[in-house]
């Protein structure tokens, strides 16, 4: 949807990531796969994995906290925190709520939010609208992810895809015209089985059968989500580049996930943007599931690559399988 009333905006970021460092040569001693592989197909160097006692929230809490910082707002001022997360500390209470302590957002009204690889713009979507709404004024949105924890470790077609992440961004109002422009999210329910965790949920409970049958890791059909991506993501970009009456060549600076360069390469194609407008950090990171995009946002940001006014393209795909794209007019 277009943008109407009051306009919303990124007013800081943060990102946080563990220090360990899992580099493919550690991956070729693991499984059967080089580093040949790991990099010509996905563009994958290396990833971050979560030490033993460390979970989403503690490195979502970090992530919020230098966002809160950089954007200069307190914690107690949050209206509503949103942690965007398929690796929750535990099924219930919700990450955010443990976010809430830490941060000590007591004034925050929080909640999880679900949609794989897409949450975090997903979630940044529905910040905007409460904050265009003037229902809330100052909005923390958090994508993480420990993927590690969810990973069969050997399982080649997956194990050297993903990694563990956080990243956030503080939202609240900006200057008309500036903030989010446009979005467009959905899904495609249909397809949703080739990207799950089939068991730990109502429909099967943990039980040794499910821990015995590797129930409790991520399933998934890679060359499937493979042609999602590469379909999804040129078409979710040009629709909301529309609803705000741009072009792709208006795009100063395109954050795509980081799941693999060639999926980003071949949306780059489609969208006919050059490579040089297209922040990267895949080599460093892996595919950090929610935490991806406002990662690369957060480095893209830092490293001065993006400037006031410059429009800024955001697009997720994942389980779901779902997708969302955001078109932002840099600066408050
Ligand atoms: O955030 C959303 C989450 N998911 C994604 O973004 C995943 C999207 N999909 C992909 O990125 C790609 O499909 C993969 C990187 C997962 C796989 O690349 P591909 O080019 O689609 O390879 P493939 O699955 O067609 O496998 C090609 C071959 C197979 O061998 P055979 O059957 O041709 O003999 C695999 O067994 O590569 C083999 N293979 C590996 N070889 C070495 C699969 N994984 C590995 C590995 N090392 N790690």
């Amino acid at each position: 949807m277009t943008r109407q009333v009051r306009a919303a905006g990124i007013w800081g970021l943060g990102m946080a990531v563990p220090e360990r460092i899992l580099t493919n040569a550690d991956l070729e001693r693991m499984v059967d796969t080089t580093d040949e592989w790991i990099t010509t197909r996905t563009g994958i160097k290396e990833r971050r994995i979560a030490a033993e006692d460390e979970a989403t929230s503690d490195l979502a809490t970090r992530a919020g906290k230098l966002a809160l910082r950089e954007a200069g707002v307190a914690a107690e001022d949050l209206d509503l925190v949103i942690v965007a997360t398929v690796t929750p500390d535990m099924n219930f209470p919700a990450t955010a709520c443990i976010v809430q302590m830490r941060l000590g957002a007591t004034n925050a009204a929080v909640f999880d939010l679900s949609a794989g690889c897409s949450g975090f713009v997903y979630a940044l979507d529905i910040a905007a609208r409460t904050v265009e709404s003037g229902a809330y004024h100052r909005v923390l949105v958090i994508g993480a992810d420990v993927l590690s924890r969810i990973t069969d470790w050997t399982d080649r077609s997956t194990c050297v895809l993903f990694g563990d992440g956080a990243g956030a961004a503080v939202v609240g109002p900006v200057e008309h015209g500036r903030g989010l422009l446009a979005t467009d999210l959905g899904a495609v329910g249909a397809e949703g089985h080739f990207l799950t965790l089939p068991a730990g949920g109502s429909r099967k409970p943990a039980s040794l059968e499910t821990v015995e049958g590797k129930e409790h890791y991520i399933h998934m059909q890679g060359n499937e989500v493979y042609k999602f991506a590469v379909r999804v993501m040129g078409e979710t970009v040009q629709r909301a580049l529309k609803k705000c009456d741009l072009a792709p060549e208006d795009m100063d600076v395109f954050v795509p996930h980081q799941a693999n360069i060639r999926i980003i390469d071949a949306a780059c194609k489609r969208l006919g943007i050059s490579r040089d407008k297209v922040f990267v950090n895949v080599h460093a990171y892996g595919n950090t599931s929610a935490a991806s995009v406002p990662m690369a946002l957060y480095e893209a940001f830092r490293e001065g690559r993006i400037d006031d006014g410059d429009i800024v393209a955001l697009v997720g795909f994942g389980a779901g399988l779902t997708w969302a794209s955001a078109i932002l007019r840099w600066g408050r």
